[in-house]
């Protein structure tokens, strides 16, 4: 789907299925407990079998994109449609293995994400993001989307119009 880096570095980004709900677990599972209160906002799932079985199916309602570096995935971005919204919306997630961060991978699979929202006809994405996950909001204020957070407490709640890739 996408790629950034250059040689051996190269990061692929393409849709996942059922065969890589392992990976997507081992992923999750070797996330500290800081960054699994970044991303569920409390620890990490105590079924992270289930979970990853489920972030990997991809239907009309929700899709899960991973990055690799050759086979190995050091990234998932995934979106599940809220029923009963309009516009049809979109919530998002994020999570970078913590050796490959800050190369890109979390702006890369956003992109992906975005695209792939809107084939599945969202036009609007949204996120909750913790107010001291600094790296996150680093990410969404890259993308130019400063001035579509609001602050809610202890959290940030994005919310994105989707519009046709140019
Ligand atoms: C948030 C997360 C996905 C970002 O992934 P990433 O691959 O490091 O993101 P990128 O490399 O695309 O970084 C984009 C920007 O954020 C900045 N950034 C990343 N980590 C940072 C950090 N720890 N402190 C400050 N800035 C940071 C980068 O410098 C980059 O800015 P630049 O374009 O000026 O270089 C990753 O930190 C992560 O998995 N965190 C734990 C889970 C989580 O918080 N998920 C979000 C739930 S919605």
């Amino acid at each position: 789907m996408a790629a950034t880096g250059s040689g051996i570095d190269t990061t692929t980004v393409r849709c996942l299925g059922a065969d890589d709900a392992g990976a997507v677990q081992r992923l999750h599972a070797r996330l500290d407990q800081h960054d699994s209160y970044m991303r569920w906002f409390g620890p990490q799932p105590k079924q992270l079998t289930a979970f990853s079985d489920q972030l990997c199916e991809c239907n009309k309602r929700r899709c899960a994109l991973g990055a690799f570096i050759g086979d190995e995935l050091v990234g998932v971005g995934n979106f599940v449609m809220l029923d009963g919204v309009s516009p049809t919306t979109v919530e998002f997630a994020l999570v970078v293995a913590q050796d490959e961060r800050l190369h890109g991978i979390g702006t890369s699979l956003l992109d992906g994400l975005e695209d792939e929202a809107y084939r599945h006809g969202a036009r609007r994405m949204v996120a909750e993001v913790m107010g001291e996950n600094a790296p996150m909001l680093q990410v969404i204020r890259e993308r130019g989307w400063a001035h579509s957070l609001r602050r809610d407490g202890s959290t940030l709640h994005l919310e994105v119009k989707l519009h046709v890739a140019e």
